[in-house]
C-alpha cells in the first residue's frame, strides 16, 4: 500500500496553539532529532516538534541532559528543520546556554532561531527565569516555559521525582506558571506533576500546558519519540506508553541480514551488477544469465 500523506491543516504557530486551547482542542507534541524522524512525525500531523535536550539521553548516550551543548542542539535543529513543514519547531536551550546573563541568553536563542530556523525556544525554570523570558520575548523570540521536573537540575535534585506533591510545592508551581505566562511564554511544559496540579495550572493560564507525566488535563501531550516507539534503553517511566517496539524490529532485521551475509545468500545476483557482454568477451569472462 502506498503511504498517503494525511490532510495537512494549516501551519502551526505559537499564536495558533493559544487559539486551539481557547477552542478546547487537544494537541500533540513529539521530540525529533533527525531529518527522517522529523518528516515522519510532521507528515503524521503532530502539531509541535521539539528538538529537546533529551537528545543527550536518547541519541548521544550521555547519562543525562547536562552535557548537551548549544552546538549539538543546533546540528540537530538544522536536520529536523529540513524535514518539517507544518508543525511548530521548538528548540531546547541546553544547560549553560542561558546561565551567564541575558545577553548570552539572547545570543544562544538567536543562533537557534537564525541558524537553526527554529520557530521558538524552550527553557527550563519558573519565576527565576522571568527576566530572561521577558528579554527574549522583547527580542521577538517565542518562548516555551518548562516547570515541574527540570532535568537540567538533576545535580541539585539528586533524582528524577514527581514535583509539586505538597500544598506549598503545588502553590509554587502555580505561581511559576502564572509568572511565566505574565512574562510572555506561549506555552508551558509541565513535567512529572500530579494530574490534579496540572489541571489546576491548565485551568489557570490561557497559554497551553504541555504535559509529560502530568495527566490527561494538559492541553498538549508530549513524549520523547524514542520512548513512544520502543527505541529507548533502561526502565521507562510509568507515563510512557510504547506504541511500537522498534528495538525488536531493528534487531530482527540486522540479525537476519548478518545471517544472510554469513551463509552467502546476500547479496543475490539481482542485488548486484553484471559486467556488460562486450567487456566480458574482451576479458574472456563467462557471464551467467541472471533470471529477472
Ligand atoms: O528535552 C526534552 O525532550 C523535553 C521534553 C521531554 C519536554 O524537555
Amino acid at each position: 500500500m502506498p503511504y498517503l500523506k494525511p490532510e495537512r491543516p494549516e501551519k502551526v504557530s505559537a499564536p495558533s496553539l493559544i487559539a486551539s486551547k481557547a477552542r478546547g482542542e487537544r494537541m500533540v507534541c513529539l521530540t525529533a532529532y533527525d531529518y527522517p524522524t522529523a518528516r515522519i512525525v510532521d507528515e503524521a500531523g503532530i502539531d509541535v516538534i521539539l528538538v529537546g535536550d533529551s537528545l543527550g539521553n536518547v541519541v548521544l548516550g550521555y547519562g543525562n541532559t547536562v552535557p548537551v551543548t548549544l552546538e549539538e542542539i543546533l546540528v540537530h535543529v538544522k536536520a529536523v528543520r529540513r524535514g518539517v513543514e507544518r508543525a511548530l519547531l521548538v528548540a531546547d536551550m541546553p544547560y549553560g546556554s542561558f546561565h551567564t546573563g541575558a545577553d548570552d541568553t539572547v545570543r544562544s536563542a538567536l543562533r537557534l532561531v537564525k541558524e537553526g530556523e527554529a520557530e521558538a525556544v524552550k527553557l527550563e525554570g519558573g519565576q527565576k527565569r522571568v527576566k530572561l523570558v521577558k528579554r527574549l520575548v522583547n527580542e521577538e523570540i517565542a518562548v516555551m516555559g518548562h516547570i515541574g521536573l527540570t532535568p537540567q537540575s538533576i545535580n541539585q535534585l539528586g533524582a528524577y521525582r514527581v514535583q509539586g506533591k505538597t500544598a506549598d510545592a503545588a502553590r509554587r508551581l502555580l505561581d511559576d506558571a502564572l509568572a511565566l505566562e505574565d512574562a510572555g511564554v506561549f506555552s508551558i511544559v509541565l513535567e512529572l506533576v500530579p494530574r490534579e496540579i496540572a489541571r489546576m495550572i491548565t485551568e489557570s493560564v490561557k497559554v497551553p500546558t504541555v504535559g509529560i507525566g502530568a495527566g490527561v488535563h494538559c492541553d498538549i501531550q508530549v513524549l520523547v519519540f524514542h520512548d513512544l516507539v520502543g527505541m529507548a534503553f533502561g526502565k521507562l517511566p510509568r507515563f510512557v506508553r510504547e506504541y511500537a517496539n522498534l528495538r525488536e524490529t531493528i534487531t530482527d532485521a540486522v540479525t537476519r541480514w548478518a545471517e544472510d551475509v554469513r551463509n552467502g545468500t546476500y547479496p543475490s545476483e539481482q542485488e548486484s551488477y553484471g559486467l556488460p557482454a562486450e567487456a566480458a568477451e574482451e576479458l574472456n569472462i563467462e557471464i551467467k544469465k541472471v533470471k529477472t
